[in-house]
């Protein structure tokens, strides 16, 4: 496989703020690899034949549960879901001592979702499995933004000149990523200034003053611009992901109405019409269709957003082949 060929030495997932660009490639030259698989009739390959994982949801998921599950089983590995409302959290139980039981059963990997920023790497130092970041508080969604980087690869990639095989981007030096809307409380957005970063994307971000913390920019000052106008923006970039406006995380009005933010922010026909025609159009998921984005550009040519959710699959199989596969040789140092 051609990540194999890359540097990938851990045993967790728990950011992209600490990889390095070739141990992002690594996992996004695996992924291709794998994606192969889902297209079989027999869509298994036995990699991780007698391992356990466990997918330790503590906030809500469709995508990223699922795909994980789908991920874990297309490996041929066991997969447990954990369910935070019916556990023995409810009574009481410490995160480390719920990890801690559910290691003690002989589970190789646990993947956790959670609203506080830092759980995952919390779980890391308390037990001896390997650990999935799948969204901690506002700090960062790693496959998010790996599913989101292999998607922007395979379609510029895709548009380069090419003879029978496209040669996959190994930098992103030339594209131009805008991440628009809800910065502050997006993990995703952090888990993409730091991938696009280190692959050398320039990056701008756009929204309201009050959605874009001002001390982004320094962790790449060279790599980031901040924008507050999305219409000056559009036609300078070459892909645009439009992020929630997570309402549940909010914690005072970051705008005078969902009219006005749509007005200024929101992805619509007629702002598409104005960008370049060949525009990749990301989104996380789940859209609040009608604010961030509208459904003709949601669903229109321009969009990658199912892609982004196919892709997500082969990245997180990418990810649990990585850090809990059977020759993973930092195994028997962890
Ligand atoms: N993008 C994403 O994390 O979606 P879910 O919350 O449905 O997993």
């Amino acid at each position: 496989m051609n990540g194999e060929t890359r540097t990938w030495n851990r045993p967790h997932l728990l950011d992209l703020e600490s990889l390095s660009a070739e141990e992002i490639l690594a996992i996004l030259d695996t992924a291709r690899s794998l994606k192969e698989v889902s297209t079989r009739s027999i869509k298994k390959v036995p990699a991780l034949r007698g391992k356990v994982c466990v997918n330790l949801f503590f906030e809500d998921s469709t995508r990223t549960k699922i795909s994980f599950s789908l991920a874990a089983q297309r490996l041929s590995a066991d997969v447990i879901d954990f369910s935070a409302s019916t556990s023995s959290v409810s009574k009481g139980e410490t995160l480390r001592d719920t990890a801690r039981n559910i290691e003690a059963m002989g589970v190789d990997a646990i993947i956790i979702r959670h609203r506080s920023s830092g759980a995952p790497h919390l779980l890391s130092r308390n037990v001896r499995c390997s650990v999935i970041n799948a969204g901690d508080g506002a700090h960062e969604h790693p496959t998010q933004g790996l599913l989101d980087l292999f998607t922007m690869r395979e379609h510029f990639s895709n548009k380069q000149p090419t003879n029978a095989k496209p040669k996959l981007l190994t930098s992103f030096a030339g594209l131009h990523v805008a991440i628009v809307g809800d910065i502050a409380n997006s993990r995703v957005a952090r888990s993409n200034i730091h991938g696009l970063a280190k692959l050398n994307a320039k990056i701008t971000l756009v929204g309201p003053a009050t959605l874009i913390p001002n001390d982004l920019k320094k962790l790449y000052p060279n790599a980031i611009n901040i924008s507050h106008d999305l219409d000056s923006v559009l036609p300078t970039v070459d892909a645009v992901n439009m992020l929630r406006i997570q309402f549940e995380r909010l914690t005072s009005a970051a705008f005078p109405s969902v009219r006005e933010y749509s007005r200024l922010f929101g992805l619509t026909k007629e702002r598409l019409a104005k960008a370049r025609p060949n525009l990749l159009v990301l989104h996380p998921g789940p859209m609040n269709r009608g604010l961030e984005i509208t459904t003709d550009v949601a669903d229109g040519n321009n969009s990658a957003i199912l892609q982004q959710v196919t892709n997500g699959l082969a990245v997180r199989m990418a990810t649990l082949y990585l850090c809990v596969g059977a020759n993973s040789s930092h195994r028997s140092e962890n």
